[in-house]
């Protein structure tokens, strides 16, 4: 049986063992050197059976046609591991090289029923997993179980708490439709 073959994109000198990764640095541990802001990146339609941007997504230019060219990437039915700073995190704006801050619904353009949204782009993934993880008190207090737990306490927390309840990293889990 073959291993699948995973795509890591940005993956700096922690390259997930036995996965391809790209980066635009020379001393990554990247088998390729490629711009992520240049499309498209040099591999076939459907190469990968998944994607791994640890870290990444904040970094690049466009948001959407990155999303875009990592469905064309991945064939379908595949998976597309992001993580992410929240926006509420120290991280998100002390970094001057994160061009975006997002948060736990910055996802949503990518499929038919998501708040009218949708029509932002024509590739579609199906949301898998969202976690979000909260500093260390919040955590302790219950806060990261709420938000996880419930779809509904998260978007009230997005509205009302998280300025002072505040996030840390976002993970997000896709499946590409095809
Ligand atoms: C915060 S590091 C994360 C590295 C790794 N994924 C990890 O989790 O340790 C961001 C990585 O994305 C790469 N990167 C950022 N913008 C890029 C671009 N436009 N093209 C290629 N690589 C880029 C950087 O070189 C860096 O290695």
């Amino acid at each position: 049986m073959t291993r699948p073959l995973i795509l890591d994109v940005g993956c700096g000198i922690n390259k997930l063992p036995g996965s391809l990764g790209i980066d635009r640095n020379a001393r990554s541990r990247a088998d390729v050197l490629c711009d992520l802001d240049h499309f498209p990146y040099p591999f076939r339609d459907s190469s990968f059976d998944g994607l791994q941007a640890i870290h990444v997504i904040e970094h690049v230019s466009d948001v959407l046609k990155t999303m875009e060219e990592f469905h064309r990437l991945v064939r379908g039915g595949g998976r597309v591991f992001l993580a992410t700073p929240h926006y509420t995190d120290f991280s998100s704006f002390c970094d001057p090289t994160h061009k975006w801050h997002l948060n736990s619904f910055s996802f949503r353009y990518f499929g038919d029923d998501n708040a009218g949204y949708g029509y932002y782009s024509t590739a579609r993934f199906r949301e898998k997993k969202v976690h979000v993880k909260l500093l260390a008190l919040w955590r302790y207090l219950g806060f990261e179980l709420l938000v996880n737990a419930f779809p509904r306490f998260r978007r009230f927390w997005e509205h009302y708490l998280c300025f002072v309840v505040r996030g840390k990293v976002m993970e997000f889990e896709f499946e590409v439709l095809k």
